[in-house]
């Protein structure tokens, strides 16, 4: 973590400033810049929370505190009163999250554990083809983009977030799943910030970002109009946000793969994991080579733990989400992308 994302940075449930306390530190070399980054230290929120930064990366998660417990304890010896204090004030909301974020954490963090950085591709997709289709999704130009905040929302292997960071912006990257750390190691900018978080509690202030940007993200959390809202307002004035959804699809294929995920999605992970590998990775990239698309299993695999594992998944309309967007201080927004699953549509903030 670098010390300049701290003034960022804030309580998910207060939004008081943090307190950070630094136990470790490392140099990390991007290119010709070298910087010296928080390799471990801790965030305390002035309600008493408290956040861990672990390998290179703050998580602001509720339940992060528990996960990383280990850590803590070997700098804060009144542990347990943290804790007591943290469960008698913000009970509630710790359980809630730590229901709602569960299998999501584990099938995400299953899938990203396959992408091999520098030498895989996310959704068939280079880093630059990725580069080029932001520019497409949100009808913009390096030019335009040049010094601007950009929040990818569920950055999964964090490709994306490293990529666009070399239209001279400065990117954050928020993951609930441990594929932050992957992202956080394998990223090679030196504007780029990686943040382990839930979207529906962001560490951020409001009207942080010129540009929220969320790509196939929403439509896998409890609800997905309730995090559009969470998000709706990160954005400055006169700022853009982002979203790609999955759409309905009339189609046999589409509702085939939605009646199976019902029943894969119920196995633990591991078990998909070698059940896809061995069913369904061989036919599958045998099916792409046929389509002239090269593929290698981590690839394939990818593909099926992200459509057959996810605990949450639905499916919107872009007339239905053009109101979200009306609705919470927007103007009329822009579709602009309709593909096969789903569409991509953005609107600017008033
Ligand atoms: C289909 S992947 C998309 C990843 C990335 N945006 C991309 O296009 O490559 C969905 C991502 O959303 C993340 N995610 C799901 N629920 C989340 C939440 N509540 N907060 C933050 N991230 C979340 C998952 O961990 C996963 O990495």
């Amino acid at each position: 973590m670098k010390e300049s994302l701290l003034e960022n940075l804030r309580c998910p449930l207060t939004m008081g400033k943090f307190t950070l306390e630094v136990y470790e530190k490392e140099q990390r070399k991007y290119g010709e810049t070298e910087i010296s980054e928080i390799k471990s230290g801790l965030l305390t929120s002035p309600c008493g929370y408290v956040f861990p930064i672990v390998k290179g990366v703050p998580r602001i998660q509720m339940e992060s505190f528990i996960e990383h417990q280990e850590f803590i304890r070997l700098y804060k010896k009144d542990y347990d009163l943290i804790k007591e204090k943290i469960y008698k004030d913000w009970g509630y909301v710790l359980a809630q999250a730590i229901k709602r974020n569960k299998k999501t954490k584990q099938s995400f963090g299953a899938e990203w554990g396959l992408f091999r950085h520098g030498k895989d591709t996310t959704w068939d997709f280079t880093k630059e083809s990725r580069k080029k289709r932001v520019l497409m999704e949100l009808q913009t130009t390096p030019e335009e983009l040049k010094g601007k905040k950009l929040f990818d929302v569920g950055c999964g292997n964090g490709v994306l977030t490293s990529g666009v960071s070399e239209f001279g912006i400065e990117t954050f990257g928020l993951d609930v799943s441990n594929s932050i750390e992957n992202a956080y190691l394998y990223n090679e900018n030196p504007n780029v910030h990686f943040i382990q978080g839930d979207l529906q509690l962001p560490p951020f202030a409001a009207e942080t970002f010129d540009i929220v940007y969320s790509t196939g993200v929403l439509i896998v959390t409890n609800n997905t109009e309730l995090s559009f809202s969470c998000l709706s307002g990160l954005t400055k004035k006169g700022g853009i946000y982002y979203v790609w959804l999955y759409k309905p699809e009339k189609d046999f294929k589409h509702n085939a793969l939605n009646v199976a995920r019902a029943f894969t999605n119920k196995f633990p992970i591991k078990v998909q994991y070698w059940m896809f590998l061995i069913l369904l990775v061989p036919q599958g990239l045998l099916k792409m080579r046929l389509r002239g698309i090269k593929r290698n299993w981590r690839e394939q695999l990818i593909t099926y733990l992200d459509v057959l594992s996810c605990e949450f998944r639905s499916e919107h309309t872009p007339e239905e989400t053009e109101v979200w967007y009306t609705k919470r201080d927007y103007m009329k927004p822009v579709v602009t992308i309709v593909e096969y699953l789903g569409f991509g549509i953005y609107g600017k903030r008033k």
